[in-house]
């Protein structure tokens, strides 16, 4: 089967392309980009036309939470699938933090027949740091990556122990892999459950102050020179840690960060009301946090964007903010809140499609993110003035926990494809 999609706006970072170009696609890979019209029409040609459409390499989050094995009524990995489809993700990497946790081969292997038999888009498995999650041993991290898995994380938990992370770090250099740090002091939010200051005085819930995530930024920055591991910090959400990596990036260290749209677009006032939607780990923080946010977006010391999607069901949700799960799903409002960023002038449409695409393909050292001449044809079609209310009712993920619900927003995907093959389109 050849597709030619054409009339589209191309934005392809890795190839530096933003112009009118149009794509061949044959046997699920990319044929030809050539200027819009050079590609003649022939029978049997499968015709996209995306007129007045962006045309993208397919997304990719280096950040998602399937719940499967263990939670399959919150989200399994063929409903998470659906739900990246639909937000224009091709490719998602999953956090080990699943029951039984993806802390050896024959989990990852599971994870790996599941989405095989079931995803329709590619699922990247995530291994854990230390066995169980439990910050105690660390994982056979050379056994998970033979079954397959593209980087470590204890995400959800920091990996507390110092000598286990610096151990980490130096087997992350080895197997060439990065250290995902979920970046937190447990002693300092221990109860907590939003961001420490003013409003969680006032909402009179216990806090969780900037410094737990700033003081571990720190430490794992200075277990770098001496191991030589690739740290990659997950959700950066306080000015503190931008400043941190900023530093230490000029240092020339090996430290990358990702930042979720939450924590560009909201701050900790969102709690007020007690909405339990605006409950994650780390929590919303404040305004000033959220400038130092888009600074860092700006200069580039935020390298990708990546959603933290975490599905709960309501039994997990509707209850007491200190006792709600942490977490919101995040795969189909990504791209709106993105061009939030763009509207702002924060970012460029250019580099908020790279920050999607070609930068977290390259830190994670995957061949996806590029619609050069040969690659796999993973592409996301969306309409950037297509003006919209949320709604996530109609989300494909299985849970709705968003607090981002009835937003006016602009920037709907239309249609995804995977291998050449469209496995989302928008009625
Ligand atoms: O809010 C969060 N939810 N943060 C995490 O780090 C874990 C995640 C989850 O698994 O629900």
């Amino acid at each position: 089967m050849r597709t030619l999609i054409k009339n589209g706006h191309l934005i392809d970072p890795a190839n530096k392309r933003n112009g009118n170009f149009d794509l061949l696609l044959s046997e699920g890979k990319v044929e030809a980009v050539e200027p819009k019209g050079k590609i003649k029409e022939a029978p049997g040609l499968e015709l996209i036309d995306a007129k007045g459409l962006v045309v993208t390499p397919g997304f990719c989050d280096m950040h998602v939470h399937f719940r499967e094995p263990g939670h399959e009524y919150k989200e399994t990995i063929e409903t998470g699938s659906q739900s990246a489809a639909a937000g224009g993700f091709t490719t998602v990497a999953v956090m080990p933090n699943t029951s039984p946790v993806n802390d050896n081969r024959s989990i990852t292997e599971l994870i790996l027949s599941q989405a095989q038999q079931t995803a329709i888009v590619n699922i990247l498995p995530i291994g854990a740091i230390t066995k169980g999650l439990k910050g105690e041993t660390l994982s056979d991290m050379g056994e998970l990556k033979e079954a397959g898995c593209i980087g470590y994380s204890d995400d959800g938990r920091p990996v507390s122990d110092s000598e286990i992370m610096r151990r980490a770090l130096e087997y992350s250099k080895m197997f060439d892999l990065p250290c995902i740090q979920h970046s937190e002091v447990l002693e300092l939010t221990r109860g907590g459950s939003m961001n420490e200051g003013v409003v969680s005085t006032e909402l009179g819930l216990k806090g969780m102050p900037t410094e737990a995530e700033d003081i571990m930024v720190h430490r794992d920055i200075c277990l770098l020179p001496k191991t030589g591991g690739k740290l990659h910090v997950a959700h950066i959400s306080s000015g503190g840690s931008v400043d941190l990596v900023r530093q230490a990036k000029a240092k020339g260290l090996p430290v990358t960060c990702e930042v979720a749209p939450h924590h560009f677009i909201l701050t900790d006032e969102a709690c007020r009301g007690y909405d339990t939607n605006a409950k994650m780990s780390p929590p919303l923080r404040t305004n000033s946090d959220l400038e130092m946010i888009k600074e860092g977006m700006k200069d580039g010391t935020i390298d990708i964007i990546a959603t933290d999607h975490a599905p709960h069901d309501l039994v997990d949700k509707q209850v007491e903010f200190s006792k709600a799960c942490f977490g919101i799903v995040g795969l189909e409002t990504a791209l709106p809140l993105t061009l939030k960023m763009v509207d702002e002038k924060v970012i460029s449409l250019e580099r908020a499609i790279e920050m999607l695409t070609s930068q977290p393909n390259k830190i994670f050292g995957l061949d996806k993110g590029s619609l050069e001449v040969g690659r796999v044809a993973d592409i996301a079609i969306f309409d950037e003035n297509k003006k919209y209310s949320i709604d996530p009712s109609k989300f494909k993920s299985r849970s709705k926990n968003s607090p981002f619900k009835d937003w006016k927003v602009r920037g709907k995907i239309l249609r995804t494809l995977v291998n050449g093959k469209t496995v989302y389109k928008s009625h």
